[in-house]
């Protein structure tokens, strides 16, 4: 399997590889299996994180990669994120072993703050008041940064980064008095209906790579509405799709691919899993008519 993976590079000096499989809401008992396809495929990047309840399923089905010699854990990249409930100080490096814990592996490659508000600590992940409103803790996201500085120091992570974070926020750690690591990746949600031009044009312009999430529009989202439009059955991306001989999926892909931001598709199919790798491959093409790409040519 010949396959061009493109990297970006993040600011501690590591590769990131441009394309990688998105977990949220794989279910525990499917994610196992969709992580081996996925590797199996060439994918190596996976993106996990502990409230997606699955970490675990994740880590099950990246060690008996390794632990078969289809890929050596220096070659895959890991991401996982801290989830709000655990954003004051003394709990960051509990969570973050828990992490690694449930992966079996001694170090994530990059660990990104999941959201800038940290909520009240304990075994509920959603703590919301009788009211129905989040109840906040007693945090501030800076003083959460620093408490993940301190597992780039102890070796538990290779990076740091951030998730759902405006400019705003960003600029925040960024003029922080002291800042030791300025984070190296945002992760926010993008796609053609939620293009986020300026916050892209923004975290690159300081050096932060940006991740991708919902590229294909998560169609099973808990708070879709009847009647909203759906990415993979745009008309105008369909005839993208059809004029270039590939599927809805494969443009929304490439889409980010192109202005150097990084993706993340989910899926625990293994055909779709394999769809979705395929921009990677540089001859593919699904028709087989087609002049420039014969569908069984050897790549
Ligand atoms: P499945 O896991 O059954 O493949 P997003 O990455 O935007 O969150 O979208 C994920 C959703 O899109 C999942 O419901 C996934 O279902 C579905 N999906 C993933 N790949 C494809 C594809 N190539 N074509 C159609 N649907 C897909």
């Amino acid at each position: 399997l010949k396959v061009t993976m493109t990297f970006v590079t993040l600011n501690n000096g590591a590769k990131m590889p441009i394309f990688g499989l998105g977990t949220w809401r794989s279910a525990p008992g499917e994610v196992t299996e969709a992580v081996k396809a996925a590797i199996l495929a060439g994918y190596r990047h996976i993106d996990g994180a502990h409230v997606y309840e699955n970490e675990n399923e994740v880590g099950d089905g990246v060690n008996a990669m390794i632990n078969q010699g289809v890929v050596k854990r220096e070659d895959l990249f890991i991401v996982s994120k801290l989830w709000c409930t655990y954003h004051e100080k003394h709990l960051v490096r509990g969570a973050c072993e828990k992490t690694l814990s449930d992966l079996k592996l001694d170090y994530v490659d990059l660990y990104l703050m999941h959201f800038p508000m940290g909520t009240k600590p304990g075994k509920e992940l959603f703590p919301f008041d009788k009211d129905g409103q989040v109840i906040p803790d007693n945090s501030n996201f800076l003083e959460t940064w620093e408490a993940m500085e301190e597992l780039v120091d102890a070796g538990l992570v290779k990076a740091i980064g951030v998730s759902n974070f405006n400019r705003d926020q960003i600029e925040r750690i960024l003029n922080k008095p002291g800042l030791k690591y300025k984070p190296a990746n945002n992760q926010i949600e993008c796609h053609p209906y939620l293009t986020q031009e300026k916050l892209i044009n923004y975290c690159q312009s300081k050096g932060i790579t940006v991740t991708a999430y919902s590229p294909l529009g998560s169609p099973t989202r808990p708070w879709a509405q009847a009647n909203e439009p759906s990415l993979l059955e745009d008309p105008k991306i369909k005839a993208i799709a059809d004029k270039h001989c590939k599927t809805t999926a494969q443009v929304l892909i490439r889409f980010h691919m192109q202005r150097n931001v990084v993706v993340i598709p989910k899926s625990v199919n293994p055909k779709r899993i394999k769809e979705n790798f395929e921009p990677l491959l540089p001859y593919y093409c699904r028709a087989s008519k087609h002049k420039d790409y014969p569908l069984n040519a050897e790549y």
